[in-house]
């Protein structure tokens, strides 16, 4: 079986090496970085994963049984896994790795496990301690609710909660758009993610322990992942910027699209400077 996940090439930049690699929030895919890609430094490669079981990737339950094994647990492990074999399929193997709520998850999963791939990090609005027991019990009775309606309708309210009160006010076509794209996730790709963020431990030390370039960016009114898990996240770290994002939620990436390419350019540029 095919084991690698769906690798969208979003621009194909004259440095073949250490290009962007940008990791989706949930319970979306690859396309919400569709308007910061083309911002981005012209030289470089932007390379967008679907995690599994969202966009054209294969189910979670896929890994482990692709070695003849169990289908292994969901676990952010297993998509930081996934997404480090999918880059060294395509011949990546360091990256300035950029992950937005779950894939910030995925991002500090993947430096725990794999850090020499990561040349360069940068986490928007995420979090890197453990959810609460009220969290966790949250997410695993959408997990249960999503595969006994076989639709992910329990998921739906995500498109306004990712939304700042000034986009929610204002432009309400992006939740449209939000919507849209969650309506295409398979409800076992919701399940299985929502019980792999459930089992995700504290990754504080993890940041602690990672001395290259990062970014921290966060929206100013993220009511997901607010100011100070972001703060948390940029005091773990040793050589960070942390970027607040005016009128904008838990989705920069479209509420104000121009500002995280910025962000991550200056982050390009401590990269390969
Ligand atoms: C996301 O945007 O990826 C989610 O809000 C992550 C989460 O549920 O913790």
């Amino acid at each position: 079986m095919n084991d690698h996940l769906a690798l969208h090439v979003l621009r194909d930049g004259a440095a073949p090496d250490l290009p962007v690699v940008l990791l989706h929030g949930f319970p979306i895919d690859h396309r919400m970085w569709l308007d910061v890609a083309p911002l981005l430094p012209a030289d470089r490669r932007v390379l967008a994963v679907d995690l599994p079981g969202f966009g054209a990737s294969p189910p979670g339950d896929a890994w482990g049984a692709a070695s003849g094994g169990a289908a292994a647990e969901p676990g952010l492990e297993v998509m930081a896994d996934a997404v480090t074999g999918t880059l060294a399929a395509h011949g990546v193997a360091r990256a300035v790795v950029v992950g937005l709520s779950m894939g910030g998850y995925v991002a500090m999963a993947l430096l725990d496990r794999h850090p020499d791939v990561v040349a360069g990090l940068a986490l928007l609005d995420t979090r890197s301690t453990a959810d609460d027991d009220a969290a966790r019990r949250g997410r695993l009775d959408m997990a249960e609710t999503v595969l006994a309606d076989g639709d992910v309708a329990a998921a739906m309210d995500h498109r306004w909660k990712v939304l700042g009160r000034s986009s929610r006010s204002t432009r309400p076509e992006l939740a449209e758009r939000i919507g849209a794209w969650i309506r295409d996730q398979p409800p076992a790709a919701v399940a299985w993610a929502q019980r792999a963020m459930a089992a995700r431990p504290d990754r504080t030390e993890v940041l602690r322990g990672y001395d290259g370039p990062a970014t921290v960016l966060v929206g100013a009114e993220d009511e997901v992942t607010p100011l100070p898990q972001a703060e948390h996240m940029a005091h773990a770290l040793r050589d960070v910027e942390l970027v607040v994002v005016p009128h904008a939620g838990h989705m920069p990436p479209l509420e104000a699209p121009a500002e995280v390419a910025e962000a991550l350019a200056r982050l390009v540029r401590r990269v390969t400077a």
